[in-house]
């Protein structure tokens, strides 16, 4: 049986090297039965310097820069791009963004055509006065009210908040679970033979497909209480962390022996 994997790499696939080093051992062993995916919030650029710098295997597609870039044997699938141009109006969702004290723009590289990335100033957005149309407990005022100027000026656009810290505006149909749902009908697999793997905000979109999916042992709060509230049987939130909890996770569905790990 073949399976789709789908991994996130900062504080999931990567994080402890040993770890990863086992993870690799185990892929490299599966022969043809596993088809790999690497799924990031950052640019390409940036993924593949991860790459080589934690000497992760080459997989067979790049999803990068949030769920908005799909690369597959070096190209990006121009299909995927033209989906997200529907209702995408990059320098409006950007001249919006700019009116709000509190995000500072990221570097330039992590600025991509449908993904627009800033950090949240947390101080700057407890005293900033802008007006919501509701509150929403646990969201930053600032994108409360980021999505409703968003939403009244038309433009299809979602927040994504993560890591207590980075916000990325993407298109309404690019996101890491929509690029999943896109890959597996593309390449034939079925919900249950994908998996993904996955440990912060950017992530709930991942989860919320009908695809098995794994939270690592360090998964971030802002997970964790989605998990709480969302959580279905096809997920497994693993004790270990980092790709520890991958190989935890896949020994749980049954796909991998389980590891002595520590
Ligand atoms: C990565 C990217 C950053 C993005 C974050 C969450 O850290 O570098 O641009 O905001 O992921 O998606």
């Amino acid at each position: 049986m073949s399976l789709l994997l789908v991994l996130d790499l900062d504080d999931t696939l990567v994080g402890d090297d040993r770890a990863t080093a086992q993870f690799n051992q185990w892929l490299m062993a599966q022969e043809d039965r596993v088809t790999l995916v690497y799924s990031t919030g950052r640019s390409w650029i940036s993924a593949h310097t991860l790459q080589t710098e934690h000497k992760l295997l080459e997989p067979s597609f790049w999803v990068v820069a949030a769920g908005t870039e799909i690369y597959g044997q070096g190209r990006l699938d121009s299909c995927w791009a033209a989906r997200l141009n529907t209702g995408w109006d990059r320098q409006e969702v950007l001249a919006l963004a700019a009116q709000f004290p509190a995000l500072t723009p990221q570097q330039q590289a992590e600025q991509r055509p449908w993904k627009v990335s800033f950090r949240l100033d947390k101080l700057l957005d407890a005293a900033s006065h802008v007006e919501v149309s509701k509150r929403c407990p646990g969201s930053p005022t600032t994108l409360v009210a980021l999505k409703d100027r968003l939403d009244r000026a038309g433009l299809s656009a979602q927040i994504l908040y993560s890591s207590d810290r980075d916000v990325a505006i993407l298109p309404l149909a690019g996101n890491k679970g929509n690029a999943v749902a896109y890959l597996r009908e593309q390449l034939g697999f079925l919900p249950k033979y994908t998996i993904v793997c996955g440990g912060s905000g950017n992530d709930i979109s991942f989860f919320s497909g009908p695809e098995r999916g794994i939270l690592v042992g360090n998964a971030l709060p802002e997970l964790r209480f989605w998990y709480l509230r969302h959580s279905q049987p096809r997920h497994y939130l693993a004790c270990r962390l980092y790709a520890w909890g991958i190989l935890e996770g896949l020994a749980h569905f049954r796909l991998a022996e389980p590891v002595i790990a520590p």
